[in-house]
């Protein structure tokens, strides 16, 4: 067996490093928001026994061949769709990720999308600054109520539930679709009624993304979709954006088949595409669902407590794959 030594392959909070510091382990951390170089990220692979990844980090075979005495990757994020699981399992390395402790900021992002986008906050925000002179009207800026309105959340994981608890506050109905409905107790709780994808794209006033992006949710709402929902729906994504087919969705827009659109996420990050630049009617911010401090600490420490774990010989607390 070789020597524990973790590599830390993106700059992560405190409390995680603190936590990494009370291992046995030797620890290394790039420390700059930069991305790692490969040949760095290489060089310090060669021998680790722990890889702690962010999202940005993508972990495949060059990775892999790269990282021969690799037991573990420690994904500071809830979504693993950087990490190629199959080829982690089959190398022996186990895979964790950071689920719960970001449930409730990410799902305060998408009510705030949600209310941005229907009541054109961002718009209304960009006149004042922009120096126009401006005056109050009856008719001014009018957006769109979300009283009565239904929500549809594809994917009632536990971010789908935190924001159905949210929109339900504020008095919307909710459907959701997941490939089985959720226990009865909780929709009885969410006042939710499951649908089929197409009956949901159909009935919804805003559909909001909640799902993983997997080989199956790759454009899950693409130009079908858009041609099902209703030309006065809003489009909300706070999970991975390639799951919507951005030119598709800049094409519903400039059609009129679609009211708007809120999104943490884009489908080739951090680029966005350039036909939503310079619409009002979508609201577009920087992949920010987790980001509060309380958050990304609770992340980083997580993280940093499933590598303790594994070191330890015990179970990871929150494991994608363990092998
Ligand atoms: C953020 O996008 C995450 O998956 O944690």
């Amino acid at each position: 067996m070789s020597a524990p030594r973790v590599v830390v392959l993106g700059r992560i909070p405190q409390p995680g490093m603190d936590r990494l510091a009370e291992t046995s382990a030797e620890v290394w951390a790039w420390d700059s928001d930069e991305p790692i170089p490969d040949a760095e990220r290489d060089a310090q692979l060669a021998t680790a026994t722990t890889a702690v990844t962010l999202l940005t980090n993508r972990v495949d075979a060059a990775f892999l061949d790269a990282a021969p005495n690799l037991r573990h990757v420690a994904n500071v994020a809830v979504g693993y769709n950087n990490i190629d699981v199959p080829a982690c399992t089959a190398r022996g390395v186990t895979v964790t990720n950071t689920p719960g402790v970001l449930t409730d900021a990410t799902a305060d992002i998408a009510m705030g999308l949600i209310l941005m986008v229907t009541r054109r906050l961002a718009e209304g925000e960009r006149l004042i600054r922009s120096g126009e002179p401006w005056k109050w009207s009856m008719f001014m800026m009018l957006g769109s109520g979300i009283q009565g309105r239904t929500l549809g959340i594809v994917g009632m994981g536990a971010i789908g539930e935190a924001l159905a608890q949210r929109a339900k506050a504020f008095g919307m109905d909710i459907a959701y679709h997941n490939r089985r409905p959720v226990a009865p107790d909780v929709e009885q709780r969410l006042g939710a009624t499951w649908m089929g994808l197409d009956e949901l794209f159909a009935a919804s006033d805003v559909v909001s993304i909640n799902c993983p992006y997997t080989d199956d949710t790759h454009h899950l709402v693409d130009a079908r979709a858009f041609g099902l929902m209703k030309p006065s729906a809003y489009l909300i994504n706070t999970a991975r954006g390639p799951i919507v087919d951005e030119a598709a969705l800049v094409d519903a827009l400039e059609a009129g088949r679609l009211a708007g659109a809120g999104l943490d996420v884009f489908e080739h990050e951090p680029q966005v595409h350039p036909g939503l630049i310079p619409r009002d009617d979508v609201v577009l911010i920087p992949h920010l669902g987790s980001a509060t401090e309380e958050t990304r600490g609770a992340m980083a420490k997580l993280a940093a407590d499933n590598v303790a774990a594994i070191l330890e010989g015990a179970a990871p607390l929150t494991p994608v794959h363990v092998v």
